[in-house]
């Protein structure tokens, strides 16, 4: 071969390498707020979600919203990614049932907010999720609860109910049970009185929910460094949130739970672990309308649980940038990279609800959260201090 061949052979390998090596480097834009088009074309359908990475994949579990009702209609969707960026439909993993007006999870109930897990020990997938009785409002306060042998399902419906019945709060002193003793829910029949206030942080809602299980509405689950998981939810009406373990196949309830920011009004919690202290960004209850997030932390899962101010900053942050948590994810492969993740409800157009995904940054070691109209996953090599 000449030697001019040769040169312009060496040059076009080198011109394929070099943008082989960009491409690879290249990631997407992740755009909050704007439509996020899946491989079809079509706004990701994944609300109140939540996302499991497993063996080089993303896959991201939410609720299907169709254009009129937050109602479920189509069930519980998945999408797939190699880099959170292009996402595959998966389709609905666990579909509500449409010819049984007796399932539980029949069309028109409320599925809300499933979050799915990967147990080592049983090879399965567990999902865990939100769920309401059809024409029964938000009054069941249920959990459900479904195991799959594949990322993408089929999702095998399980069981639903409330949570730990006959349990009360593993660390409750003797004085604090002797205190519950003496509630007597006839004499507090006014709501949102400071007297209601002190006697739902003292457990008249545990008591009131102790034979039947503890509610349970929007909810979390987390799995521990050691393989232990935890189910976070809204409990006693919306008023405080509880921790609760899961058994080692993570299909149910160990009984073991605490409550943390009694009384304090906790919706959407969304957990993560960091340098062995264990952060919670959560929102205040009103409805679909944003409010202020709060934030917690504990050095240990049971707490003690610390409050601190809003972590969001910057326009918008006391509406935590018109979002609400529901999420945090932390990246695989890069260290101290967590992306926090809301949702920006739409009620009167439910499907059209938007995706507001912002890198958490660490400022003398608490997180903070600032509205990016555009960003890369790559930001965090430069984002991080
Ligand atoms: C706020 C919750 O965070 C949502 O998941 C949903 O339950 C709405 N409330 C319903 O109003």
């Amino acid at each position: 071969m000449k030697k001019t061949t040769l040169f312009v052979w060496a040059v076009c390998i080198c011109t394929l390498a070099l943008s082989a090596c960009t491409q690879q480097q290249e990631a997407k834009e992740i755009r909050p707020m704007e439509i996020w088009p899946d491989n079809a074309g079509v706004h990701v359908n994944a609300h109140g979600g939540g996302i499991l990475y497993h063996e080089g994949t993303y896959y991201w579990y939410g609720e299907n919203k169709s254009d009129t009702t937050s109602s479920a209609m189509v069930g519980i969707m998945c999408y797939s990614s190699p880099n959170l960026t292009d996402w595959k439909n998966e389709g609905a993993v666990l579909p509500v049932v449409t010819n049984d007006t007796t399932s539980e999870i029949t069309q028109g109930c409320i599925m809300e907010r499933p979050k799915v897990i990967y147990n080592e020990k049983t090879g399965k997938f567990v999902m865990w999720f939100h769920l309401e009785l059809k024409g029964k409002g938000y009054a069941a306060a249920r959990s459900a609860v479904a195991v799959a042998d594949r990322p993408t399902g089929p999702f095998k419906y399980l069981r639903s109910g409330r949570i730990n019945p006959g349990k009360l709060p593993f660390d409750m002193t003797d004085e604090q049970r002797a205190v519950l003793d003496t509630l007597d829910a006839g004499k507090y029949t006014e709501w949102w009185t400071p007297a209601w206030y002190d006697a739902i942080a003292k457990g008249l809602f545990v008591k009131r929910d102790l034979e039947g299980g503890q509610m349970a509405r929007d909810m979390q689950l987390f799995v521990d460094d050691d393989g232990k998981a935890y189910h976070i939810y809204s409990s006693e009406d919306n008023l405080t949130l509880h921790i609760a373990e899961l058994s080692d196949d993570y299909q149910s309830h160990t009984g073991k739970y605490t409550r943390i920011a009694p009384a304090g009004h906790n919706e959407a919690p969304a957990l993560f672990k960091k340098d062995g202290t264990y952060w919670m960004i959560t929102s205040g209850c009103t409805g679909w309308d944003p409010n202020e997030a709060r934030m917690f932390s504990a050095p240990s899962i049971w707490g003690p649980w610390t409050q601190h101010p809003n972590p969001c900053a910057g326009k918008d942050a006391e509406l935590t940038f018109h979002g609400q948590s529901t999420f945090v994810l932390p990246v695989p492969g890069k260290k101290d990279a967590f992306i926090f993740m809301a949702d920006n409800w739409r009620p009167k157009h439910p499907s059209d609800a938007r995706y507001i995904w912002l890198p958490i940054q660490f400022n003398e070691g608490k997180p903070v959260i600032q509205w990016r109209d555009s960003w890369t996953i790559n930001d965090f090599d430069h984002l991080l201090n």
